[in-house]
């Protein structure tokens, strides 16, 4: 029985790796897909997003929404921040500005997540500083 205990650690390692991609897959975030390599903004437009990039992450959707309803309903033009920091509102001038490789960016998580926003049928798509 001289070998026991090294097998019984033995044993709790090789479970421990087998959990390790679940317990990487429960921290990937609440959309239960893994997060794609995203093409980030380069300088001088690679500091903040518009918020928190783990808002954004959860609630660009919502934004957009929002931000639409404001300029086509309330004309409203300018969008102020939770760090009062102000945005011209705009798809095009303002987050395409900065995310300006469209398909390494947005495409990429949502292929992988496995939504078509249908925006691009009306909005201009950057291609990409290349
Ligand atoms: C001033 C430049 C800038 C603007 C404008 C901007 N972003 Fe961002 N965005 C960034 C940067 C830089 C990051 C990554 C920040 C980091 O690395 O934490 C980011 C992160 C994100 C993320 C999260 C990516 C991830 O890692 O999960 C999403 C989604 C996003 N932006 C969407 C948008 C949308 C939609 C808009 C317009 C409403 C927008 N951004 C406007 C610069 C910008
Ligand atoms: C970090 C990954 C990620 C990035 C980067 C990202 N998205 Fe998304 N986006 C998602 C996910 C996931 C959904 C679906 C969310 C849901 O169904 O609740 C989504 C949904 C959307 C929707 C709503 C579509 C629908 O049919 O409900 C729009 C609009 C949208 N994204 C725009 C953008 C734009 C524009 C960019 C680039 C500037 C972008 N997203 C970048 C992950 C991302
Ligand atoms: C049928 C065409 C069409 C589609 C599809 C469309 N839009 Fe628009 N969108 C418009 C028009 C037209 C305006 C008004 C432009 C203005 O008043 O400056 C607008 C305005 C906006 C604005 C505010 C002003 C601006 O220039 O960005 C946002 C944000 C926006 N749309 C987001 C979206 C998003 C996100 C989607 C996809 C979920 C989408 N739109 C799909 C036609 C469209």
């Amino acid at each position: 029985m001289q070998y026991g205990g090294k097998i019984v650690i033995g044993l709790v390692i090789f479970v421990g790796l087998l959990l390790l991609p679940t317990v990487y897959d429960l921290g990937a975030g609440s959309a239960g897909y893994k997060q794609p390599k995203l093409q980030m903004p380069a300088p001088p437009n690679d500091k903040n997003c518009v918020e928190d990039t783990e808002w954004m992450r959860k609630n660009h959707m919502q934004l957009l929404n929002d931000w639409r309803d404001w300029v086509v309903r309330d004309g409203k033009t300018v969008y102020v921040n939770s760090h009062g920091e102000e945005f011209e509102i705009s798809l095009q001038n303002t987050c395409m500005k900065c995310h300006n490789d469209k398909e390494q960016f947005c495409d990429k998580c949502h292929e992988t997540a496995e939504v078509t926003p249908y925006c691009w049928d009306c909005h201009l798509a950057p291609k990409g500083a290349k």
